[in-house]
């Protein structure tokens, strides 16, 4: 039987993930791997998670086993609704939100809503690459933006809404891949912009209760714009393996067509995983445990940029994450952070080039290093081996 014919455009025309193939590779306990998006395992709470398991069980018995409705445990619902509430000033109910299996989820049923075959969609330059994925599946036109310090390059904005894409899918803080947090000023600016549009503000934020410092960044769309819909994850601050993501926004109108698609793909997610996150979070000190964890990125963090400065030549340039996961590193012109990658594995390091973070890029000269799977000994000696291919080459 010959496969390829029976295969479908759409899956014909969504690229595998570079990320997990290379991951393979990079799981030799040998290779210092700056490639995957993991978060620190000691980071998970997994006493305080065995105490909640076992309290669901004895308190919600079978309930925790069955079957349950499409949006999502209700008190978890309001639990984020109240937090959200509490840190941005919005007045969000229980029906603003809806429970995905990871915000990943959240992408697929945003791109199944909204998007018919050639429809078009926004996506920053770089951008996170399974969301390339995801929207791929829907066989979409990307227009794309390209991400600055400052955040959305604006003139590139107005001009990619003069298509009248459908949905712009951001990632304003610690971006995925570039680790770029957008300023305030770009988020009015940006804000300012859409509401001429007919067009969804997407925001994606897994990692902004991740901010080393104290500071706090308003959302670009929400309370502000009618079709503004930002998502959100316990991935990166309780555990990724539950798979517990959300979406929110003031549309309900929206949300119920999103409802109903995740009807079609899940009937509802795991029910098990939501009572015991909700059940984690109102028994223990939720922000405590997000200090710790900002605490230990932060130091991983530094540790990157101090070897960096020490060991890369000057002509390597990185950014300074404020908070998040990754950096983004961009090497002189005309090298292809692809064909350094083997070399590197060689030397026993793996980092994710460039290329799958963009639409259509080859050969890209830049390359994305997560920092929170490593202490900080290790970081410095990952970075040192880098610096040292980097000089020969
Ligand atoms: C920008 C971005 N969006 C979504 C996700 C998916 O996260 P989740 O585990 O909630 O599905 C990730 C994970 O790395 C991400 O970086």
């Amino acid at each position: 039987m010959n496969i390829e014919n029976l295969l479908s455009d759409r899956i014909k025309s969504t690229p595998p993930s570079f990320v997990r193939g290379i991951l393979k590779a990079a799981s030799d306990p040998s290779v210092i791997s700056f490639a995957g998006g993991l978060p620190n395992p000691i980071s998970f709470p997994q006493e305080e998670m065995l105490e909640s398991m076992e309290r669901i069980v004895k308190t919600y018995g079978s309930t925790v086993f069955q079957y349950s409705i499409t949006a999502g445990l209700p008190e978890l619902r309001q639990y984020i609704a109240d937090r959200y509430n509490k840190k941005f000033g919005l007045n969000l109910g229980v029906d603003n939100i809806i429970i995905t299996t990871g915000s990943q989820q959240a992408l697929d049923l945003i791109a199944q809503v909204l998007l018919n075959k050639d429809d078009g969609v926004i996506v920053e330059k770089p951008t996170y690459l399974a969301a390339i994925q995801a929207f791929s599946l829907t066989q979409p036109t990307f227009y794309t933006v390209e991400l600055t310090e400052e955040g959305l390059n604006l003139e590139q904005l107005e001009e990619a809404l003069q298509h009248h894409p459908k949905f712009i899918y951001t990632i304003p803080n610690f971006q995925n891949p570039t680790g770029l947090t957008y300023s305030v000023e770009n988020r009015k600016q940006v804000c300012e912009i859409m509401k001429k549009y007919d067009t969804i503000l997407v925001e994606d934020d897994p990692y902004g209760e991740l901010r080393f410092d104290d500071q706090q960044f308003p959302y670009i769309g929400m309370g502000k714009l009618p079709g503004s819909i930002v998502l959100g994850s316990f991935s990166k601050t309780v555990t990724p393996g539950m798979r517990i993501g959300f979406i929110i926004s003031e549309n309900t109108e929206l949300l119920r067509y999103i409802s109903t698609a995740k009807e079609a793909v899940d009937l509802h997610t795991n029910i098990f995983s939501q009572y015991l996150i909700w059940d984690y979070l109102t028994h223990n000190d939720f922000d405590a445990h997000i200090a710790k964890i900002k605490k230990l990125y932060k130091a991983q963090a530094q540790a990157m940029v101090e070897a960096m400065k020490k060991y890369f030549p000057d002509t390597v340039k990185y950014t300074i994450p404020e908070g998040g996961m990754f950096l983004w590193v961009t090497l002189p012109e005309g090298i292809s952070a692809m064909s350094l990658f083997p070399k590197a594995l060689e030397k026993h390091i793996a980092f994710v080039p460039g290329d799958p973070f963009f639409i259509d890029a080859k050969d890209s000269n830049t390359m994305r290093l997560n920092y929170t799977n490593a202490d900080p000994e290790t970081i410095e000696d990952g970075i040192r081996r880098l610096g040292e291919l980097l000089k020969n080459m």
